[in-house]
């Protein structure tokens, strides 16, 4: 594996790679690897001849309140990781030289990043396109894999390669989860024990939605109410929001229909740390 931290020298790789006509499987992340981000690069692994994935902790998706400064970093066990995996570029940019002096483009999804994680965290989404844009202008991927735990920002994405044509396959690939259905993160070494015991609720009460949806109830107030109680069973998990939403649109639906995708996706607070996790209930035929 070899690691890289200059821009040029990302971009030159690529285009060489490119040139001789090797498929480039991309894996951007923000390092603190755990299974779900290696789930990510086994799959570009399988499907791809060379293997890209950045570890960038990228200011601009934080905002000045949020945990840019605390973020977990361990850039030498992400190596070793990434390496066992596979890897064939380690990609580990500098912010100076990824946001220079002066710097001042921004790309921004419209619509898409303003709502649920985006209502919560106004600047956010605009941090994730304009640094992902950035990523697959250096590294050229063919397919770009990203993971269904952040299901908005798989829209947003998807919306930002529709709309601007770029010529990169985007794969979603499947949460992974702790044994008791805590979805993997790399934040999840915030939680406390008390809450770490606590918070496999998230996954529950979105299994026990997808359940009543599969029995037949269509009503999303029901759905919801459903969700709200089993949530308000641990005193000290404090929703931020609760959302039933059309798989495309994002917006709140009232009524499940079967023929198109829905997501049930929730993030909840448990004291100062806040989980997200979803649940995709596809369409039938
Ligand atoms: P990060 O949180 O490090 O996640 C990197 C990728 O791993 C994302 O596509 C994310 O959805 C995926 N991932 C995280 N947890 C997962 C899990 N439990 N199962 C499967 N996949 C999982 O998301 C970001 O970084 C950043 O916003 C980034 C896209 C790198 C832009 O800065």
């Amino acid at each position: 594996m070899k690691t890289i931290s200059s821009l040029m020298e990302m971009q030159a790789t690529a285009n060489q790679l490119c040139r001789a006509g090797r498929k480039i499987g991309f894996v951007p992340t923000m390092g603190y690897l755990h299974a779900g981000h290696l789930s990510l690069i086994k799959a570009a692994r399988e499907q791809c001849d060379s293997v890209i994935v950045s570890v960038f902790v990228n200011p601009t998706q934080f905002a000045p309140n949020e945990d840019f400064a605390q973020y977990p970093r361990d850039v030498a066990r992400d190596a070793a990781l990434a390496s066992e995996a596979g890897v064939d570029f380690f990609f580990i940019p500098e912010t100076v030289e990824m946001y220079p002096d002066g710097y001042s483009t921004f790309v921004t999804v419209e619509g898409l990043s303003s709502l649920l994680e985006g209502a919560v965290r106004p600047t956010h989404f605009r941090g994730v396109t304009t640094v992902v844009l950035k990523l697959l202008e250096l590294t050229k991927p063919h397919v770009m894999y990203l993971g269904q735990k952040d299901v908005q920002q798989c829209a947003v994405l998807r919306r930002m390669a529709r709309d601007l044509n770029l010529d990169v396959i985007i794969s979603i690939c499947p949460t992974v989860r702790e044994s008791d259905g805590l979805a993997m993160s790399s934040r999840n070494v915030y939680l406390s024990p008390e809450d770490r015991r606590d918070v496999p609720i998230l996954h529950r009460s979105l299994r026990d939605a997808a359940e009543r949806i599969h029995s037949g109830v269509l009503d999303c107030l029901q759905i919801r109410a459903g969700m709200e109680a089993l949530l308000s069973s641990v005193p000290h998990a404090s929703p931020d929001y609760i959302a039933i939403i059309d798989g495309e649109t994002l917006q709140p639906i009232a009524t499940i229909d079967k023929h198109r995708q829905t997501i049930i996706a929730l993030a909840v607070r448990f004291g100062a740390t806040r989980l997200i996790d979803n649940a995709i209930i596809d369409a039938v035929n």
